[in-house]
């Protein structure tokens, strides 16, 4: 296979189990191309891509604009809050007008849950979601799985627990698409409150311990508390919730194994994870950041191949 089977990346959902070893094998390549002392491909000289952010980003939007320049395309910023969106213009206004500027892929970070895939019926370009409100957030979950099978060697096979707020977690949903499509064993931990009714349907187990979760896993990938998305307190106090959800370096010495830990970012430190384990040898934390330009690298270069 050497192209992929969508024209956009809208969620994981969209993506065949061969969509994902393509862009981890271009991924590959990629990798060892920004490891070089001359860091640029002209690959997609002449494509421009904007990157639209109507919610705060550190990560990915540094990422992508990273990711473009690498592939030497030319590229635009939008941030909502200093723009005319301000004055009332509409999504489809605002990128009709982008793409006017002859745009031809458009990464978009929204707040609301499908905004990528209703732009992608009403505009003519290649969208990439770069993180729909509690929907999807597919780059982190391809570059979570692109870390995995770096550091243990393959996904297939692997135990995953995805630790914390599944209930508003995009990253959440993206993962269990992916590591499931790979064949790996999904669990997810936290507390009841925060778990989505059904969550088993997507083929995960459920588990409310975390001991028993960390005794079982070769990777525990560590959510934040979404605390711009609870509209209601969904547990007693953080410090409970540390207390029951947090891993520290005494539990995960405490195991007879050395789990991998992940996070996607931003850390709240003390809260999710203490200091010493995201610092620590067992996290791959700043590896997932380094892998995430390679693998929207991929995304982007194998959806501009699909451009006419
Ligand atoms: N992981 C992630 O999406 O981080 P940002 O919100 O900083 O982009």
């Amino acid at each position: 296979m050497s192209e992929l089977s969508v024209k956009h990346l809208l969620g994981i959902k969209y993506l065949k189990e061969k969509d994902i070893q393509l862009i981890f094998e271009t991924a590959d390549h990629f990798k060892e191309v920004i490891n070089r002392s001359i860091k640029k491909v002209p690959s997609l000289r002449d494509i421009t891509i904007a990157n639209i952010f109507f919610e705060n980003s550190t990560r990915t939007k540094l990422s992508f604009e990273l990711a473009e320049k690498r592939l030497s395309a030319d590229v635009i910023n939008f941030s909502a809050g200093q723009s005319s969106v301000k004055k009332g213009e509409t999504l489809i206004d605002t990128v009709n007008n982008i793409l006017s500027m002859k745009v031809d892929m458009v990464v978009m970070r929204h707040p609301n849950p499908g905004a990528g895939i209703f732009l992608s019926k009403h505009v003519n370009a290649s969208i990439v979601n770069a993180g729909d409100g509690a929907h999807e957030h597919p780059t982190q979950a391809l570059l979570d799985s692109y870390s995995i099978r770096e550091r243990l060697g393959d996904v297939a096979g692997k135990k995953v627990v995805i630790v914390g707020d599944i209930l508003h977690s995009r990253v959440a949903l993206s993962n269990i698409f992916a590591l499931k499509l790979q064949g790996a064993k999904v669990k997810v931990c936290g507390p009841k409150t925060l778990m989505p009714k059904h969550i088993e349907s997507l083929g995960v187990e459920v588990e409310t311990n975390l001991r028993k979760a960390l005794d079982w896993c070769d990777v525990a990938n560590m959510l934040r508390i979404q605390n711009e998305r609870l509209d209601i307190s969904y547990f007693p106090t953080t410090r409970e919730y540390t207390q029951q959800f947090g891993v520290n370096k005494a539990l995960l010495d405490s195991l007879d194994k050395e789990v991998v830990i992940m996070h996607p970012g931003p850390i709240n430190r003390g809260v999710e994870i203490t200091s010493d384990v995201a610092d620590s040898k067992q996290s791959i934390i700043l590896g997932q950041v380094e892998n995430g330009v390679a693998i929207r690298m991929a995304v982007i270069y194998l959806l501009a191949s699909k451009i006419k």
